[in-house]
């Protein structure tokens, strides 16, 4: 492909990108396909010479489009959403031009200048303090990962580094597996399978705690656990507190949490990978008040900002925890301008990494803070409008809270078998997508509100497809 035909495909493509997300309301949510169908369709063998891209182009119908879940169809209800924006999709084709690999400023000064500015400007939207801002002059500063998993494993990461430093500066050298063997740390009991999972890569203990009638974690429950861990001899390191959990979007009471950290220099990290894009509107900043006393805090614009996947953003208050957990520098890493600037590659796993703050940049300029704060309230109205409908009608109940933009809910009086047969109906007859959830043993469905494209008529028509399925589950229950 010459650049000639680059232009034509390449404009090709955007047209095809418009009319798929213009018109996605059409197609099925969910895809009909079985397990293996793929592989039916293509050769087994990569073509020995090329194609045209006119027969490559004709397969994006043929293979790929039965087979995708369409996440940003206004009937797409399931999980949480996943940002998608036209600026995004362009922002990230020039990323892709520029095809740098910013792992240190020199490697490319302006991949490295525009994430410490745009995590600044992200940072002051959610009125982060100051010690987390690059432009403060201290040691704070933000960085973009992947994910909000590899946010929390590396904090993970770091605090268990900053503890085996301590540990021998009092006790002289003991091997770091004998020392790590006497680290614990603490999560919720509704925090995300990545946190447990940051636990299973470090080799640290992790501590799922109960939450209160809220599902929220509070702090005589740490203080509980630190006194009894404490007491065995072992050693606690990290906390990570959830706002906005995956199963009901509730929120960890970060004060009491935070204040107990402070306490016991014990590093807690924040995440609120879903609700954190809600903090940039003064109403929901509330939420995130005892963010001060947090070490590191992170959420996904990736979800629910308008930036497309990935762009996990994450600060920190001493970047030089991070630095001092990951540096290995070998002396083609090295360059003349070292300590003027972050080198990212010290700040997170992959030695590699894309220019994803462009899209970030595109992203905050295109829309400005008004319009991202309008965006997240319309999403939050249109979940208690469908949480209206729930109430209204008396088979259902309302399950915990609803903050933001998701509505849990179940059939009342009804077996957890006969809400999972709802579920089951909901997705096999295709017209929505939704997933479900459980805590404490009871099963209830998760509507959330997703893709930027829905309007009220979608929530209501939503409303229609769940209440029609209900009268057929709730027969066949009667008739069982
Ligand atoms: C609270 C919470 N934390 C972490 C994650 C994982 O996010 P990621 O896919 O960015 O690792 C999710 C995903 O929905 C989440 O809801």
């Amino acid at each position: 492909m010459d650049a000639e035909e680059f232009r034509r495909r390449g404009k090709e493509m955007i047209d095809y990108v418009a009319d798929y997300l213009e018109n996605i309301r059409e197609r099925r949510v969910f895809p009909e396909v079985e397990p293996g169908y793929l592989r039916k369709l293509i050769p087994g063998e990569a073509p020995e010479e090329g194609e045209s891209f006119e027969n490559i182009f004709k397969d994006i119908e043929r293979v790929i489009m039965p087979g995708v879940t369409h996440w940003h169809s206004p009937h797409f209800h399931a999980y949480f959403p996943t940002a998608n924006s036209y600026p995004a999709i362009v922002a990230d084709i020039l990323s892709d031009a520029i095809g740098c690999i910013g792992f240190t400023w020199a490697s490319s000064p302006a991949c490295t200048e525009l994430e410490v500015v745009v995590l600044d400007w992200l940072g002051k939207m959610l009125d982060l303090p100051e010690s987390f801002l690059a432009c403060s002059g201290g040691t704070g500063g933000g960085v973009i990962q992947g994910t909000a998993s590899e946010a929390t494993l590396v904090a993970l990461l770091s605090a268990r580094a900053r503890e085996i430093f301590r540990y021998k500066q009092t006790n002289g050298h003991v091997d770091d597996g004998v020392i790590m063997s006497k680290f614990v740390a603490y999560c919720s009991d509704q925090a995300h399978s990545s946190v447990e999972r940051a636990g299973l890569i470090a080799s640290i203990r992790m501590r799922k705690l109960p939450t209160d009638a809220d599902c929220s974690l509070r702090g005589q429950t740490l203080r509980d656990a630190i006194n009894k861990d404490r007491a065995q001899g072992l050693i606690p390191i990290f906390v990570c507190a959830t706002l906005g959990t995956t199963p009901s979007c509730a929120f960890d009471n970060v004060k009491e949490l935070g204040t107990l950290c402070q306490g016991e220099s014990i590093w807690m990290h924040i995440d609120a990978a879903y609700a954190g894009s809600a903090f940039i509107c003064p109403e929901f900043r509330p939420l995130l008040d005892g963010v001060e006393l947090a070490e590191s805090f992170n959420f996904n614009p990736h979800k629910w900002l308008k930036v497309n996947f990935d762009c996990s953003t994450m600060w920190v208050k001493d970047s030089n925890l991070l630095t001092e957990a990951f540096n290995v520098d070998p002396l083609y890493l090295k360059h003349d301008n070292q300590g003027a600037m972050p080198d990212y590659r010290h700040w997170h796993i992959p030695l590699g990494r894309r220019f994803r703050s462009l899209k970030l940049w595109f992203v905050l300029r295109t829309y400005g803070q008004k319009e991202l704060q309008n965006y997240i309230r319309k999403d939050v109205t249109l979940a208690h409008q469908f949480e209206g409908m729930v109430v209204a009608d008396d088979r259902f109940e309302i399950v915990g809270k609803v903050v933001m933009g998701l509505v849990c809910f179940r059939l009342k009086n009804a077996s957890n078998a006969t809400n999972e047969r709802l579920l089951k109906a909901i997705n096999a007859d295709g017209r929505i997508h939704m997933v479900p959830s459980e805590v404490r043993g009871v099963y209830f469905l998760r509507f959330a509100v997703c893709a930027s494209r829905t309007t009220e008529s979608d929530v209501s028509f939503a409303w229609d497809v769940i209440r029609e399925l209900t009268e057929s589950v709730l027969k066949d229950s009667d008739k069982k």
